[in-house]
Parts: structure tokens; sequence; C-alpha cells
């Protein structure tokens, strides 16, 4: 015990030392005001000055940082709210409804006992009354952060009358999973090839309940991180936003401080301050690597100690961009947070313009790495295999050949001054975002091949490339001769001097070429009058037989899951870049 309170007042001791460091930072950025804006008010203020800012630029709904900014706002008028069951949705209206107007109310099962609603306010205020009126559970003994989760608790005393209709649920046991027998089902009923692609990127596209709950995961982590350190956003980024992703997969999480001083889509606070104070702070470098480490170390400790919901905290910081993996038990999502990585932010908007230029790219992506996981080409651990992302660059890059996608480089061409961005390490991540200002053969393309035959295209295209001599490059928009040793070479589109397939070996290149070679017999053999398992049931493994007995295995596996579940480890496991490459659990037992 006499431990553990000593590690907890190091532990603080080492939380103020920090905060102090991370708050100079901002001092030395700026002289300007230094707020104490409440998160809350933070937020507020953001989605004002990005109203503000979408009138006077003239802002596309559709563009990547509008969108963020009204999942950010969604996230902050919103509450979770872990219930008995689904029967407690009209108590909880009613006694939300005495706050203000609820404007939509998203049921989920976590698993089989755990019930919660998102409930949605239209206004933000709401959400502050609610978070000063709720208390803490008896007998909590260290104060924690006041947040936007909560139980809901028998009532006992009658809620006000309020004149709101009764909210009819957006959604009802939102999350499921669509199980291989599920997907079986909708690609057995597609006519053709292109319809099942289209079929399956729809079942496991993230729903709309899923994204609010990846922001309201962002904004659980930003309301106690901005307790500790001024001005700081966490953002999500990755396929969980540049529309490649599936259901399931991984959040991707960056923690960013609003005063970096540049034009950024993300920095809406300008805090001109007329004061003369200036706090006193110590200044802490996060663009040195050793400094990010060691306030990643700190940044752990504090998820793993005090931050409900957080569980299962590994720290790899010994990789290129050091990181925190967290489970994050409220959404049931498996999480990583890395700082100050705006050049991957800017990474997944380049991948949403490239999603939202064309309606094909997105589906054939999700067909492309659903396929790479059927085929144990693409892994859930990290290692010497190709990744989804670098997967998604390959796809990006075979549709450029085939004149459906622009270079990065004409995207540059394109670019205004409202698209500059640089991050804090000088990469220069400007490129055209308004799509309507794009060239006309962009918009109105005279390559319409469908689903089906660019599917047989990218195949052919990769089993037949020269990737002995030549690398792959985004920014180009053409093949370049391979300016490294590396078996695959895919040239990182903001940091050109990088390639993004570094870690793939020649065996595994041998296997994509190879995998991809039977991929093209496989379509072209299939044929859907003669052969039940037609398209890509044949591509994707998927047979009715095998799928039986994986659901099975399935409900054996999550039953062993679960009974470890609640077993969380306390301890904070630090993983090194060496263990982390392992290629040890490259099998996957589950499609
Ligand atoms: N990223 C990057 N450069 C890399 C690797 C990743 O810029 N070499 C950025 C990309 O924006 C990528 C994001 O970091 O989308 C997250 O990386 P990762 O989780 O590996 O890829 P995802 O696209 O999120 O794919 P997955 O669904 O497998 O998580
Ligand atoms: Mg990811």
């Amino acid at each position: 015990m006499a431990l553990f309170n000593r590690a907890n007042l190091n532990s603080l001791f080492l939380l103020s030392h920090y905060y102090y460091k991370f708050a100079t930072v901002t001092v030395r950025l700026k002289t300007r005001e230094r707020t104490l804006l409440s998160s809350t008010m933070m937020q507020e203020k953001i989605r004002k000055s990005s109203e503000k800012k979408t009138e006077s630029s003239n802002v596309k709904s559709n563009t990547f940082e509008t969108a963020i900014a009204n999942r950010r706002d969604q996230a902050c008028r919103s509450i979770l709210v872990q219930v008995y069951s689904l029967n407690s949705q009209d108590d909880l209206q009613n006694y939300c409804a005495q706050f203000g107007n609820i404007l939509s109310m998203h049921h989920y099962k976590k698993d089989k006992q755990h019930n919660h609603i998102l409930v949605e306010f239209k206004n933000i205020v709401s959400v502050n009354e609610i978070i000063s009126s709720a208390s803490f559970m008896d007998g909590d003994l260290i104060t924690p952060v006041k947040s936007s989760v909560f139980w809901f608790r028998k009532g006992q005393l009658r809620h006000k009358k309020n004149n709101q209709k009764k909210i009819i649920l957006s959604t009802e046991n939102g999350c499921t999973y669509p199980t291989e027998k599920d997907i079986l089902k909708f690609l057995q009923n597609a006519k053709s090839v292109s319809g099942q692609i289209i079929k399956l990127y729809e079942i496991l596209k993230l729903s709309d309940l899923e994204t609010r709950l990846r922001f309201h995961t962002a904004h659980h982590l930003e309301q106690y991180f901005s307790r500790l350190f001024q001005n700081t956003k966490v953002l999500p980024f990755g396929s969980s936003l540049n529309g490649f992703g599936r259901k399931r997969c991984d959040l991707d999480l960056v923690l960013v401080s609003d005063n970096i001083e540049e034009v950024n889509i993300y920095t809406y606070i300008k805090n001109k301050s007329a004061s003369r104070l200036v706090f006193h702070t110590k200044p802490m470098k996060l663009s040195e690597r050793h400094e990010t480490k060691e306030f990643m170390r700190i940044l752990a400790s504090v998820m793993q100690h005090f931050i409900s919901g957080v569980h299962n905290v590994r720290k790899i910081l010994e990789a290129r961009v050091p990181i925190i993996k967290f489970h994050y038990e409220y959404t049931n999502i498996e999480c990583d947070l890395t700082t100050t990585n705006m050049t991957a932010v800017y990474m997944s908007e380049l991948l949403y313009l490239y999603g939202e230029i064309d309606w094909r790219v997105r589906p054939l992506v999700t067909v492309i790495r659903k396929w790479a996981k059927s085929q144990e080409i693409t892994s859930d651990v990290p290692g010497q295999w190709i990744t989804n992302f670098s997967l998604s660059l390959l796809v990006l890059f075979y549709l450029q050949q085939k004149d459906i996608l622009p270079s990065l480089k004409l995207l540059k061409t394109y670019a205004t001054h409202d698209d500059m961005r640089c991050t804090e390490t000088g990469i220069d991540c400007t490129f055209l975002r308004d799509l309507e200002k794009l060239p006309a053969e962009f918009k109105y393309k005279s390559n319409q091949d469908n689903l089906e035959s660019l599917l047989y295209g990218f195949f052919e295209y990769i089993s037949t490339f020269d990737f002995h001599t030549q690398g792959m490059c985004i920014r180009e928009g053409v093949p370049v001769r391979k300016p490294s040793r590396s078996a695959l070479h895919i040239t990182n589109p903001l940091e050109t001097t990088l390639n993004v397939c570094k870690n793939v070996n020649i065996y595994e290149l041998n296997r994509i070429t190879e995998k991809a070679h039977d991929a093209v017999y496989m379509l072209e053999t299939t044929d859907k009058s003669r052969n039940s398992n037609w398209g890509l049931m044949a591509l994707l493994n998927m047979k009715e037989n095998d799928i039986m007995d994986m659901v099975d295995g399935n409900k054996r596996k999550e039953q062993s899951i679960s009974d470890y579940s609640e077993d969380y480890s306390h301890e904070i496991s630090e993983v090194n870049e060496v263990d982390i490459n392992q290629p040890k659990k490259k099998k996957t037992d589950i499609i």
C-alpha cells in the first residue's frame, strides 16, 4: 500500500511537472491570452468559429475539415449513459429533457449485459448543466474529472414535466458486427461481382453511431487531458476517418496543442490577449524525441490510473512514432494514441479526398483489404508484411494509372491560399481541398470501368508490376525508378524521402504477387451460372460449410475472451519495437 501511495505521489509530482512543461510551449509559441476556458466552453468556441469560417470562406459542407468540426461538435453535445436495459429509455429521456432539447438517442449493447444510450442534445449548455448536476459514486476516493460518461441510477424523484415529444431511438442495438454467415448471405444475393463489392462495402463500413462513438472516445480523453494541459485537443484520424475503415477497426488518435502557430485546419482558436501578465512555465519540446517519449510515459501512467474506461495500456515508445495502445471500455474500441503527429492527420485527409473524388475508390479499397486479410497478406499485428495503409496506397496508385485519380502533384498545383498547411516539423501538406476546383477530366472521367473490371485489373497490375526495379509514387502519379533497396517501395506522398513499405521483405512481396496472380485466375474462372461459390465468395475463401465451423469456433473464442476480459491488468506494459515486429502471431484464426 505504501508503495502504491508513493507511486501515486510520484505520478502526481511528475504530472504537475509535465503540466508546467507542456503549458510553457504554449506561452513560447504565442504571447497571447492564456485562456482558462473550460474544455466545454472551448468546444463551443470551436463550433462558433468553425461555423463562421464555413460561412465566410464558403467551404463546401462535405470537406474533411467541416466533417471533423461537425462531428467534434456533435460529440460535445452528447452524453453516454450506461443503463440497466433498453427499457430505461423513456425514463432517461424524461430525466434528460429537463436539461434541454434532445436531438437523438442511440442505443447499443457492448456485450450481453452492458447497455448504453448516447444522448445528443441540441445545445452544449444542456450537457454542461448535466455535468454540473451529476454526482460521483459513493466511496470515490480520488475525485476524478467530471466527464460526459454516466451511469443512470434508479430514481426516486419525479422529474419536472417537459413538452418534448418522445424521441424514437435512432439506433437500437447498434454496433453489432456482421458474422461471416451474414456477409455470405449478402454476397449470394448479389447479381454480379460489382454488386457483391458494393454490398461488402455497405456491410463493413462504419455506421453513423460507430463514427459518433469514435468522436465521443476522443472527446472523453480530451476532457481529462484538458484538465492537465491547457488547450489540448484529441483528434481521431486513420481509417476511422478516411472512409476506408471497417467495423471494429482500431481508432487512431492524436493529442495536439491548440496553440501551434500555423495555418491549420484544427486551429480555430486564435487567442489574442491584451493582458500584460504572462504565465511562468517550463519549456518542453515535444518535437524532440526523448521529450516526447518521456511525456508519453507520463501520459500512459495517467491514463491507466485516472481515466475511467481506459484499460490495458501499453507503451510502444521505441517506434518511429511513439504510441500508447489501450482499450476503451465504454465503446469497446482498441485505440492508438500519438502526440503532435499532424502529418498522419493530413495523410488521412488526403486519403479521404481520394475517396471523395470517385465513388468506386472506397468499395474497391474495402474489398482489397478484405481479400488481403483472407489471404493472410495483412495481419492485425505489425511485422514484415504490408499494412492496410500501404495496401490502400497501392490501390490509389493503381487508380491513378487508370486515370481515375489525379496525382498529388496535380492536387498541389490547384491548391489555393486557403489550402496551405504545414506541420509542426515543417512538412508541407498543402494540396487542393475543394474538389469543385478539380479540372473537368477528373470530375467527368472517361474511364467508366465497373468495379469488377477494376478489381480484376488491380490484381493483374500488381501481379505483373516490376517491383524489382520500380517504385510507386502517388505524388507523381507514375511508377518511378526504385530509389531504395527495399523489396517494395511506395513513396510516402507527404514525406517523399520515406518509403511506407520499408518493413516489407521479399518473401512477403512474393506472396502478394502470387496471391494476386491466383486472384486473377479465380476471377476468370468463377462463373455464377455454374458455381454457387462464385465471385467474391471464391476470392475471399468463403464457403458455407467452413463458415458454419467458423461461427462455432468464434463462439468458443468469444467465450474465452469474455472469461478473461473482466480481469484487466493494472500493470502497464512497455513493448519495444523488436517485440512488436516479431512475426509470432501472423496467422489469424478468424477472418
Ligand atoms: N500513416 C502515415 N504514414 C505511415 C503509416 C500511417 O501517415 N507510414 C497515417 C495514415 O494517415 C494512416 C494513419 O496514420 O491512415 C493510421 O495508420 P494505420 O492505423 O496503420 O492505418 P489505417 O489506415 O488506420 O488502417 P487500419 O484500419 O488497419 O488501422
Ligand atoms: Mg488505424
